[in-house]
């Protein structure tokens, strides 16, 4: 760990979980806790809530949940010593400075040595484009009416034709080689030994919504296969989870954004001023990604490039947007192939005229649909009418659903009434229109044994958390080994050394874990509660058998290791006897 425990809770402590999340989320109290819609899942009605007494913040929709620091890990894609910074920083709490201590620095983790990687490379690719052999690189941007300063924002860069150059400079600066491969920037193999990725291309450096470069595009110059040589995913990128121009397009504070496919679109868009533009990463574009856009925008504009292949990835992206509850729309290029080539040819004002008369994507999905039937022959053109009764059956709201229908009427002229039926009959034949749906990540299927397991030792976990008091009387019964993962033991074990010493804070276990989805799942371990419990015997009853069904699965799992592990049996044997006591007796709650 690098700050102690003690200066973590310091930080945590001066900064209220409720003025943090307001920064970013608009919250409104109800009851105990202050309530908004989710910042990491699309959502209608809230089910975000913040609790300013236990200093968490939990999703009932998406399990998203932790405390402050959790909150700032997830929001700005941070680390969590990067999280503790900026809180430090916030509240005017001094940190050690740990730079500078030999002892810190073998301590500093991986994921911080590759972004202090990435930004090396980073300036030496930039530096190589204004050295003497980066003039055919620097001239080719330019040709492509790329201004300086443009290049400059972007911090484009040049990798030189000896690729070992770049290996020897971050070696010189202290970085082990694995660790260069690691970061993407160099991949080993025994005929060749270790050899750098780029070489000989324009460098674009991927930067993260903070502008911290975690990859790296390279584009040849001029023809040459392939066209682009983009970084591999490490621990600092995850391609589906970030977008190209997204750490200047957030703050670009327009009512939309645009998505296009390369980085020289986004680029040129910027430097037309259009700063609302991302791309994706020479990927397909995924609801992760949509996910973070809903964070800064409702309305996406697809501009993608104008041919077959752009066709089918804006419908692909069509879909995406509409699960994730994003409002799409597409923007026609034409006769142009991509919007660099668009701005170049027509400038600004033009493309602003575009992107204004930029088609919904409803009427996009059906203009594309219209081309595969021949209009002029009645039975292809029943059956496009089908077509767009089948698609009009995805709108869950009736009244959404009508304005389309009168809308696509209209266009098609086709007769209101009947393109009704036929919209009817479809609903009725495939089992009436969509329920509204929710996002994957939200999703709960059947529950397996151990699902049901985990979720007793949630609950009971946070049910003690809440009243403390009923730890007391059942100590005799449960210990940590009872819990069926590291992860919750280890939450037990912290939950329950603070009831022995009478300070126990949930929001306080989990700043004792480093990464992002334990503290995920300890918010979860800490946010599990029974709704509709009316009267204190429905409430004691429910306590009674989520310690029985903790205790039972517990007594199971011993059992199942009978053959195997010599300390089992005595142990499966104490378990049965305990068990067999709680099955008679109910222990009190109040
Ligand atoms: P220009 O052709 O220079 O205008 O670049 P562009 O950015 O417009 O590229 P293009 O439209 O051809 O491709 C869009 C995006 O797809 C690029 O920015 C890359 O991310 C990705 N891409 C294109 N070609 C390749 C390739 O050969 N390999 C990989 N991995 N990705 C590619
Ligand atoms: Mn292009």
């Amino acid at each position: 760990m690098y700050y102690p425990d003690a200066l973590i809770e310091e930080v945590r402590l001066k900064n209220d979980i409720i003025d943090v999340v307001s920064a970013y989320v608009r919250i409104q109290k109800k009851g105990a806790s202050h309530f908004g819609l989710c910042p990491f899942h699309n959502e209608k009605s809230p089910s975000f809530s913040v609790s300013g007494a236990r200093q968490m913040y939990y999703c009932f929709g998406c399990g998203a949940g932790g405390n402050v620091f959790t909150f700032i890990m997830e929001y700005e894609n941070f680390s969590f010593p990067e999280a503790i910074k900026l809180l430090a920083e916030k509240a005017g709490v001094a940190l050690p400075e740990l730079e500078f201590s030999e002892e810190a620095r073998k301590k500093e983790n991986k994921r911080a040595r590759i972004l202090e990687i990435n930004k090396e490379a980073a300036k030496y690719f930039y530096y190589q484009l204004r050295s003497e052999r980066g003039k055919t690189a620097h001239n080719y941007l330019l040709k492509r009416d790329l201004s300086e300063e443009t290049i400059k924002n972007f911090g484009l860069g040049y990798a030189a034709i000896n690729s070992d150059e770049l290996i020897n400079y971050l070696k010189s600066k202290g970085y082990e080689e694995t660790l260069v491969i690691e970061a993407g920037l160099a991949s080993f193999n025994e005929r060749t030994g270790t050899k750098g990725k780029f070489w000989n291309r324009i460098i674009f450096p991927i930067q993260d919504l903070n502008h911290r470069v975690v990859g790296f595009g390279g584009r040849v110059m001029g023809e040459g296969e392939p066209k682009y040589l983009n970084s591999p995913e490490t621990i600092v990128f995850d391609k589906s989870r970030n977008l190209y121009g997204l750490n200047f397009a957030r703050t670009s504070r327009k009512n939309h954004l645009i998505i296009c496919e390369g980085y020289i679109d986004v680029i040129s868009l910027h430097q037309a001023g259009f700063t609302q533009a991302v791309a994706s990463l020479g990927t397909a574009f995924t609801a992760g990604q949509a996910n973070l856009l809903r964070r800064y925008t409702e309305e996406v504009i697809l501009a993608y490039d104008n041919d077959e292949a752009g066709e089918k990835a804006i419908l692909r992206a069509i879909t995406i947007l509409k699960e994730c509850g994003l409002t799409g729309r597409v923007l026609d290029l034409s006769p142009y192939k991509d919007p660099d080539d668009f701005i170049k040819e027509k400038g600004k004002d033009a493309f602003a005229a575009r992107l204004d008369e930029a088609e919904n994507s409803f009427f996009y999905e059906i203009s594309t649909l219209e081309k595969n039937f021949n209009q002029n022959d009645p039975e292809q053109k029943t059956r496009f009418h089908r077509e767009i009764a089948g698609k009009l059956c995805n709108f869950a709201e009736d009244a959404e659903r009508d304005n389309y229908l009168e809308a696509i009427c209209k266009k098609y002229n086709i007769g209101f009434d009947n393109l009704r039926k036929l919209t009817l009959n479809y609903a009725t034949r495939t089992g009436l229109a969509k329920p509204i749906s929710r996002p994957k990540s939200g999703m709960k299927d059947k529950m397996s044994r151990e699902d049901h397991a985990r979720k007793a030792e949630r609950l009971l976990l946070t049910w003690l958390s809440e009243e403390p008091l009923l730890y007391g009387r059942i100590r005799k019964y449960l210990t940590v080994d009872d819990f069926s993962s590291e992860l919750y033991q280890k939450a037990a074990a912290k939950l329950f050394d603070g009831f022995e010493k009478n300070a126990s804070e949930p929001a306080a276990i989990i700043s004792l874990f480093t990464d992002e989805d334990e503290h995920r799942e300890i918010a979860a371990i800490f946010n599990t509660r029974l709704n509709e419990l009316n009267n204190a015997g429905e409430r004691e009853k429910a306590f009674n058998d989520i310690l029985r069904t903790v205790k039972k699965n517990s007594h199971e799992n011993l059992t199942a290791r009978l053959g195997t592990d010599v300390g089992a049996l005595a142990q499966a044997l104490e378990s049965r006897k305990i068990l067999d006591e709680l099955m008679k007796l109910s222990i009190k709650i109040n």
